[in-house]
């Protein structure tokens, strides 16, 4: 048996391309397993815990639970119609999972691997508290680019530990952060220097990963598991301390296996099943040295491959959601009613899986329309159309010349999705495709057809047969569509084997096909291409006399009230000094009217006034636009209404 997992997203966000570039390859190489006839359980779900999420629910003014129900409900349904089907999908706020991971942690403890030890951390005497990972930002001691507490997200990709940050501030208030002894617990990473070394040399996987951790191994410190928050897994030795997230998540791979079958101590205790984990490679480190540290002290079966792919860009930038260099996939994507088999091609088939992958509008326009449909598609409909029309039912007289070559493609695919090599598969299906596609136009059935309708019969069973070859390679990438073109010859191919690509019928009955793919035109890409051209556009420089036009005040929220029929609209009415001026602004969806009243905000007072739902709004309240949702700039300390903006 097989288990695959996928990285577990953090219940925070919305999903977008980048993610898509673990869940997308990995539920292909599922499909591929088993049209291979591999015994496999594919599981994932939601990351609850942690800063990521607490710091983004204070942003969306919800509980963290409130948070993780929102983002988990919006995996499943997007993954679903990505056709990503995990057998399990689950989260890790449940008490199975918490249940899981304490008593691994307890086993850590009995087994004599967790110490107490004083360390200096981060505190924010203004918010009177400790400031644990993503609470804290500063510089990263070992590359000096930005980072988070925990993570060098900006720079060289370190793992960071708390303390470890140089000039941290908090990053509720901005304040410079002090440092405060406090008590926590650590794992003795540093006793499993040879048992890694070892591990990774036995390390299946792609190289990217296995290499890096060779590095990082060479460099182990013991690993802080604790944390000051509310919201996580309770630590057992002190119920005021919570896990650290990195201990619990992975542990979901074993609570969410534990939750699908009963036979999963087969897979995470005695080590009949191989694990293969799908990761991107900023989490490589997670994977391949605290995890399997972690199962080899609690004694738990390790992994037997750690499949990282590289990263994604967005039209050639780094990928960036603060920047705008994201495509959503709910809102972009699957709203403009792309078909999602194009995504799931595009994926894996832009470059090689341990590459950085570039998403662009106009290369995804460009291979969808040249590949899928001209090569493809036209190649699929060509024949089954031709042979519905002319025969109805084929004599499946085949060639052993075209069984040679559906053989041989189907050798490369299986060689090279054994090897996770997603590019080198669909490259070898869509050559099989351009060699069906040659091959119907050098023989001509439809000018044989007139003259000699059994040799004509012989062409149409060949090019079906190749057909019926690609419906089945393909079917782990395209499944919706492969799956809607089978019909036509009656191919249940949920159920089919790769072996049956050369399989020949004694005849086949061909029925109307259906083609579900629909060309991509300029009109479609466009209004997306400008939404992101908008988002990332660098504005022209102005001079100071240009910025000088504008008047800029602090004003005082002494009213406000929702717009009745609409969603985002709070009516507002502030006081600027020498006068009240009424301001409609759309802040609805993550404000209320009574918490406003009496904040003190940014406005820009000259503006010329706009009607907005037939009221006048008289100035613009000035926000940062975190993914299209509004955090309001207020003044550092008291100010009164009418100060100047400079
Ligand atoms: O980096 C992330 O998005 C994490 N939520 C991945 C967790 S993977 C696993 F260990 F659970
Ligand atoms: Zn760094």
């Amino acid at each position: 048996m097989k288990l695959v997992t996928c990285g577990l997203p953090y219940a925070n966000g919305k999903l977008h391309v980048g993610h898509l570039r673990t869940y997308i390859p990995a539920d292909v190489y599922v499909r591929f397993l088993r049209m291979m006839n591999e015994k496999v359980v594919f599981v994932c779900g939601s990351d609850c815990h942690g800063t990521p999420i607490v710091v983004n629910a204070e942003k969306e003014g919800l509980s963290p639970r409130e948070l993780v129900e929102k983002y988990h409900e919006h995996f499943q349904k997007v993954f679903k119609k990505l056709n990503v089907v995990f057998d399990y999908f689950g989260k890790t706020i449940e008490d199975y999972h918490h249940r899981r991971t304490r008593e691994i942690v307890e086993k850590l403890i009995e087994n004599g691997y967790v110490y107490r030890k004083e360390i200096e951390l981060a505190y924010c005497e203004k918010c009177e508290r400790f400031l644990p990972d993503r609470y804290v930002e500063g510089i990263c001691p070992y590359c000096k680019s930005p980072a988070r507490g925990d993570e060098c997200d900006q720079g060289c990709g370190r793992h960071l530990e708390p303390g470890e940050i140089l000039e941290p501030r908090c990053k509720i208030c901005g304040s410079p952060a002090t440092f405060r002894k406090r008590n926590h617990y650590f794992f003795k990473l540093t006793a499993f220097r040879e048992f890694l070394q070892d591990y990774l040399s036995k390390l299946a996987g792609t190289e990217n990963a296995i290499n890096y951790a060779k590095e990082w191994v060479e460099n182990l410190r013991d690993w802080c598991i604790t944390r000051d928050l509310e919201w996580g897994v309770k630590f057992p030795l002190d119920e005021s301390l919570v896990l650290y997230v990195w201990v619990d998540a992975p542990i979901g791979y074993i609570s969410f296996t534990e939750q699908f079958t009963k036979d999963w101590e087969d897979v995470w205790v005695k080590g009949n099943a191989e694990i293969i984990h799908f990761i991107g490679l900023d989490i490589a480190y997670h994977h391949c040295i605290f995890w399997p540290a972690l199962l080899k002290g609690a004694g738990y079966s390790l992994p037997t491959a750690v499949v990282a792919s590289g990263m994604v860009k967005i039209e050639g930038k780094t990928f960036s959601k603060t920047r705008g260099y994201v495509v959503w996939v709910e809102d972009e994507y699957l709203n403009a009613r792309f078909n999602p088999d194009y995504l799931r091609y595009y994926i894996v088939n832009y470059t090689s899986h341990e590459k950085d992958l570039n998403f662009s509008w106009d290369v995804f326009k460009d291979k969808v329309n040249n590949e899928v449909i001209a090569t493809l598609g036209n190649f699929l409909f060509r024949i089954l159309s031709f042979a519905w029309r002319n025969f109805g039912k084929v004599e499946m007289k085949v060639d052993g010349e075209i069984i040679e070559k559906i053989l041989q493609t189907k050798d490369k695919v299986v060689d090279a999705i054994k090897k996770w090599e997603f590019k080198v598969a669909t490259d070898a299906i869509m050559e099989l495709a351009s060699y069906g596609n040659t091959y119907f136009q050098n023989a001509k059935p439809w000018e044989l057809i007139r003259v000699d309708k059994e040799k004509a019969e012989k062409v149409v069973a060949n090019a079906l047969q190749i057909a019926k070859a690609l419906l089945i390679l393909n079917y782990p990438v395209m499944p919706e569509s492969m799956e809607k073109i089978a019909k036509a010859i009656g191919l249940n191919l949920p159920n089919s084997s790769i072996e049956k690509v050369a399989e020949v019928d004694k005849e086949l009955v061909v029925a109307k096909p259906e083609l579900p793919f629909a060309k991509i035109e300029e009109k479609d890409i466009e209004p997306l291409k400008s939404a992101m051209a908008e988002r990332f556009a660098e504005k022209p420089e102005i001079s100071i006399e240009d910025f000088k036009k504008i008047d800029i005040r602090i004003a005082k929220i002494l009213s406000a009230e929702k717009v009745s029929g609409s969603k985002k609209l709070i009516k507002l009415i502030v006081d600027i000094g020498n006068e009240k001026r009424q301001v409609v602004a759309g802040i609805a969806e993550n404000h209320s009217p009574e918490d406003l009243i009496g904040k003190s905000i940014v406005i820009v007072c000259n503006l010329k006034p706009a009607r907005i739902m037939g009221l006048e709004s008289q100035g613009m309240i000035l926000a940062a636009d975190v993914n299209g949702k509004a955090v309001l700039l207020v003044p550092e300390k008291d100010v009164s209404p009418g100060t100047k903006v400079r």
